[in-house]
């Protein structure tokens, strides 16, 4: 079945069944790779991408239930001002290990730092606890939230 689907400010139009899942229309029609499968039960937040601004597993979306939002993935996130900060973040606190999870760290973060310029722990805690490292990278996660957080509080 046809649909158009607005990706990262283009509109896409896909040939695949309805209850196929968005992760799957992005990596493997439109070969958008940035977003990974992990655990496909929506359990590891590998798969997050934004829907209309909100951080959503990509794993358990169908398409039919796209409609005309909007979804960015990793691959525009740092297009977004937030998106910008956290990538600048991330790079400066040298966050990544193995990097599988990093996508989506990076998409929930995003999602959260929009939102909430300035979280708490407990904000980041509640925003960032659907996203598994297997490396443990958490530490360096909240810092770096925290430091796009403030670079935000200096006007950047
Ligand atoms: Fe390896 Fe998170 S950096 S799983």
């Amino acid at each position: 079945m046809g649909y158009m689907i607005k990706v990262n400010g283009d509109t896409h139009s896909v040939d695949v069944d309805g209850d196929t899942p968005l992760l799957w229309v992005l990596r493997d029609v439109l070969g958008m790779t940035g977003t990974k499968f992990g655990c496909g039960m929506a359990l590891c937040g590998a798969c997050t991408v934004h829907i209309d601004g909100i951080a959503t597993r990509s794993c358990i979306t169908a398409i039919d239930g796209i409609g005309d939002s909007e979804v960015t993935t990793i691959e525009a996130i740092g297009k977004t001002a937030a998106g910008a900060r956290i990538q600048t973040a991330w790079l400066d606190r040298e966050v990544v290990q193995c990097g599988y999870c990093q996508s989506g760290q990076i998409m929930s973060a995003a999602a959260l730092l929009a939102s909430n310029p300035h979280p708490s722990d407990a904000d980041i805690d509640d925003a960032m606890s659907g996203n598994i490292c297997r490396c443990g990278t958490y530490l360096r996660i909240r810092e770096a939230i925290k430091q796009a957080a403030q670079s935000n509080g200096q006007g950047g």
